[in-house]
């Protein structure tokens, strides 16, 4: 019997022993998950947060609306977007989705005179380049036949950008560059029939004179949050920040800032951005400005 217990208290040590080896071993694999986890993501406890709820589903921006709902859904919305391959990314697509593009709630403060375009003028047989610089505006338009596709020196340098974002979290994509002539027409059309020659002009350009149509023009977003492309909520979120501070650094500026809407012609879009060349984009960044105002074509 003494036997017995001697024999059953040395198997509950050794069970004992053995549960805490396993507790042990489960922790310290946890523990060293966490450290690279949080090693992998800047050692930046927030964004291992993010990432970790992204990773479980659970969207990080999901969190803060809910807590903090924007003030009026109704506020002055860019038309939803879509994306699309090739020469078919779209902004503001109205039938290929099943989310219709809103309608702007009121009129942003665009010229009106003949939506901020020169009344007869019709399209060059020539791009205009100013200083070197290819531009394309309500003044300025393109020819009609003009299809340079995506520019190679923007695409790097959209690529390099996107690297330097992706090491804090950021996983950035242009979900509309280059657009032909012909893909600008349907779209024009299609806002037209949907909300009026007056709104369309606020945020879509006519034919001939969309930047989309010089390959320069990239539409940047995060991968996975639709939601938040061609939208201006974009600008809120931690990915349209880092871009809007960044950009310029690799060539590009946000070509509709806000306040701006006079000069540039078009409401503000917190995803549109032109490459131009880190000087250029530079100067531009620091004065606050604009493309007409840096090239003085007001
Ligand atoms: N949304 C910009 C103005 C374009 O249509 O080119
Ligand atoms: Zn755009």
């Amino acid at each position: 019997m003494k036997k017995k217990n001697k024999y059953n208290y040395q198997q509950k040590k050794k069970g004992q022993g053995k549960a805490l080896t396993i507790t042990l071993v489960i922790s310290g694999i946890l523990m060293t998950g966490l450290v690279a986890w949080i090693g992998v993501n800047d050692w930046s406890v927030e964004q291992s947060t993010k990432k970790f709820q992204e990773v479980i589903g659970l969207s990080a921006e999901d969190g803060e609306e809910a807590e903090n709902p924007k003030e009026g859904s109704d506020s002055v919305e860019p038309p939803k977007v879509t994306v699309g391959g090739g020469d078919d990314s779209i902004e503001g697509e109205p039938d290929e989705s099943a989310k219709e593009p809103e309608k702007p709630a009121t009129t942003p403060d665009t010229p009106s005179d003949s939506g901020g375009y020169i009344e007869g003028q019709e399209l060059p047989l020539e791009p205009t380049y100013v200083e070197g610089i290819l531009i394309a505006n309500k003044k300025y338009p393109l020819p009609a036949t003009f299809a340079p596709g995506e520019d190679k020196e923007a695409r790097e340098a959209f690529d390099q950008m996107a690297a330097e974002a992706r090491l804090s979290g950021f996983n950035l994509t242009a979900f509309s560059t280059y657009r032909a002539f012909d893909y600008q027409v349907t779209l024009y059309e299609r806002y037209v029939t949907r909300d009026g020659i007056e709104a369309a002009d606020t945020y879509s350009a006519r034919p001939g004179y969309s930047e989309h149509q010089t390959g320069l023009a990239f539409d940047i977003g995060e991968e996975n949050f639709e939601k938040h492309w061609a939208s201006s909520t974009f600008g809120d979120t931690e990915a349209g920040k880092w871009v809007a501070a960044n950009a310029h650094r690799f060539g590009f500026i946000m070509r509709y800032p806000v306040g701006k809407e006079q000069v540039t012609g078009y409401m503000h879009e917190a995803w549109h951005f032109r490459y131009v060349g880190t000087t250029i984009a530079a100067d531009i960044y620091k004065n606050k400005s604009t493309l007409e105002e840096y090239l003085e074509i007001q």
